[in-house]
């Protein structure tokens, strides 16, 4: 958080994403219908719902890397205008600072940790990445980033090639913060990961969000979402059905009742 003039703390602008009737079906079977609906209204959201809810397919349609059958998807930066999101290329995401975790991303077999986070940080910027390689300037300039980076989450050897599902999961985070998002969508970026890496995640979260950036989370680990988010979405049968703070989110019947069931509050 920065402060203004008379020296009193400033939340920072942050981008918003607006979906205005976004539908996807497969198969004739409705998976995602949601609404008009503001995603970035607070630092760091929650998408909560149970399997199948949609809320991978709603971060695909965000990213574009699903299309639409109908409805239209927006950035609203902080500066003001509009992109839309629905009829950009995903390629073009990350130019617009729109980022998501994808899991399993980068080829290990061929690339060292190294490269392949050079690659992968110039991704949204460079017209030929490989570039990164033969300008001096550039390499050392990312290379210090991602050592910080690999530092952190406890990588020693960075030449490596082959890596287990955890490290690689830790590794797209690490890709995502090198394409210095301004809204970041992580989708189960715990999952499978050991308590101490799970606290490093949701300590750069929160540093990306102190900076300004928005971040939506999906998480199965509840823990996460209550400890994390300032607000929580709830989502069921494809639609985005309720939001709050997350004590009335975890308090509500509904959600009780579709998802946490009755032992959790
Ligand atoms: N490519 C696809 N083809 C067919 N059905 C899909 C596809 N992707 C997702 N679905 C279906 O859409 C529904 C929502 O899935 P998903 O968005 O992955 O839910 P969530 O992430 O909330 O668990 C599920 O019933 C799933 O089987
Ligand atoms: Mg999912």
């Amino acid at each position: 958080m920065g402060a203004d003039a008379t020296g009193a703390v400033v939340a920072p602008a942050r981008p918003q994403i607006r979906i205005s009737g976004a539908v996807k079906s497969y198969a004739g079977r409705v998976v995602v219908n949601v609404d008009d609906t503001i995603l970035g209204n607070s630092p760091i959201e929650g998408l909560i719902g149970p399997n199948g809810a949609g809320k991978t397919t709603l971060m695909r349609l965000i990213m574009h890397s699903t299309p639409l059958d109908s409805g239209r998807i927006s950035l609203l930066p902080p500066g003001g205008g509009e992109v839309l999101l629905s009829s950009e290329p995903t390629s073009r995401m990350a130019h617009h600072g729109v980022v998501k975790s994808n899991q399993v991303i980068m080829d290990f077999d061929r690339l060292t940790i190294l490269d392949s986070l050079l690659l992968a940080a110039v991704e949204g910027r460079y017209e030929q990445p490989h570039r990164v390689f033969s300008e001096r300037a550039a390499l050392k300039r990312h290379e210090d980033e991602i050592r910080h980076h690999l530092d952190f989450f406890g990588f020693t050897d960075r030449t490596t090639f082959a890596l287990s599902a955890g490290e690689k999961k830790l590794l797209d985070i690490v890709r995502c913060l090198l394409l210095k998002p301004t809204f970041l969508l992580l989708d189960e970026p715990t999952a499978g990961l050991p308590e101490d890496l799970t606290e490093k995640v949701m300590t750069v979260v929160r540093e990306l969000a102190a900076a300004g950036t928005a971040v939506v989370i999906v998480e199965h680990d509840l823990n996460v979402i209550w400890n994390l988010c300032d607000e929580v979405l709830f989502m069921a049968e494809g639609s985005v059905i309720l939001r709050g703070d997350p004590q009335s989110i975890r308090s509500n019947r509904t959600v009780v009742e579709k998802y946490l069931g009755e032992g959790h509050v």
